[in-house]
């Protein structure tokens, strides 16, 4: 792929590519949006989006015995029509969530010298930043994040992990670790929930798995009409948690070819199949297409956490699954995120690709 040949010395980030952060601040309140920015095609005509509720899944109930079948049932069916659920009873208090979202507003509100002593660099995900830009026809997203990875620990680039706000660390920290229980609910309950094997998702993930954290900063902008804080797209995870913020709304999900709102339930995780986990279940489950739009006033936060398969694992459907009745959809992938973000900069779906 052709980065940038310039003969300035080692640009830590893609020539051109500011974050959205620095370009308002460098406008001086000056209401133009570059064009780099500006969806051609495919505005996001918000004019007719309907809010809608997704299902609610109670984590406490769903692998209890007693209520295990309605639960179950509920669980399943949020996983083949919508793709996401929002999960209440995950064993975080309210007050945490809080301090959470907290530190991602302070991270982003730190002078931007501050913020550039964590700056991705060339060819690497991890860092504060922006999209990597691989094409100039990429329409670019209007927001800035900070992606860390967090497991397995030797993944972590801890000079990349910011030490100020001074909390950020230990709460990453202690989020993580509580996120990790949750997605070991959740990946049990996705098994049971189609009678496989309990473990059966929880290897493809396993001790080993790879979870990575993105803040993500959604500045105001003057034109939400044409400018979207997230392209579509369908996240090439297992499964996907999602802090959404408290107050300003955002995320869409694309469901029976509609747009809908996602609400805000405000302590509530939000969380999405991913298309290793629709590859897995044979399609059964759903990887939704989703999107961010923007807030002419507001700026938004949120954290995301990604669940993927260790290096180098091999990801096809469950033999069991496949039959004469449901013959095997999808071909076998591994590192799927390495050719994620390629696809996705060019507005396609890198699960086309392995169909069969
Ligand atoms: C993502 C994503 C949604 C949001 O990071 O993949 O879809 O609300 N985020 O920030
Ligand atoms: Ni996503």
């Amino acid at each position: 792929m052709a980065e940038s040949s310039s003969t300035i010395a080692k640009p830590k980030i893609e020539l051109g590519s500011k974050t959205v952060q620095e370009l308002l601040l460098l406008a001086k309140g000056e209401q133009q949006v570059p064009e780099k920015y500006i969806h051609k095609v495919g505005a996001p005509d918000d004019s007719s989006v309907q809010l809608k509720d997704i299902p609610v899944i109670d984590l406490d109930l769903l692998l209890t015995p007693s209520s295990t079948t309605q639960q179950l049932e509920n669980f399943r069916t949020a996983l083949t029509t919508w793709g996401c659920f929002q999960v209440i009873n995950h064993g975080m208090t309210p007050e945490f969530l809080d301090e959470v979202r907290e530190m991602t507003k302070q991270f982003f509100a730190l002078p931007l010298e501050e913020k550039q002593k964590y700056l991705r660099e060339v060819n690497d995900i991890q860092g504060y930043g922006n999209d990597k830009v691989i094409s100039q026809q990429q329409t670019l997203d209007w927001t800035d994040r900070l992606y860390l990875s967090v497991y397995p620990q030797e993944a972590r680039k801890l000079k990349l992990w910011p030490q100020n706000p001074q909390s950020l660390r230990g709460t990453l920290e202690q989020y993580s670790r509580k996120l990790q229980v949750v997605t070991k609910t959740v990946l049990v309950a996705m098994a049971r929930s189609l009678n496989l094997d309990d473990n059966c998702f929880w290897e493809q993930y396993g001790e080993k798995g790879k979870m990575d954290v993105r803040f993500n900063l959604y500045p105001p902008c003057s034109r939400p009409d044409v400018v979207l804080g997230l392209k579509p797209h369908a996240d090439g995870t297992i499964i996907t948690l999602l802090l959404q913020d408290k107050q300003v709304e955002g995320l869409q999900f694309l469901k029976d070819d509609q747009w809908f709102r996602a609400p805000i339930v405000p302590g509530a995780l939000l969380i999405n199949v991913g298309d290793l986990a629709e590859i897995l279940s044979n399609g059964i489950f759903k990887s939704p297409v989703h999107r961010v739009l923007t807030n002419p006033e507001k700026e938004r936060i949120s954290l995301a956490a990604f669940c993927l398969p260790e290096l180098d694992k091999e990801t096809e459907p469950f033999e069991s699954l496949v039959n004469e009745s449901t013959p095997k959809l999808y071909k076998k992938v591994k590192n799927y995120d390495r050719t994620f973000f390629d696809y996705y900069q060019q507005g396609r779906r890198p699960i086309e690709a392995s169909k069969i």
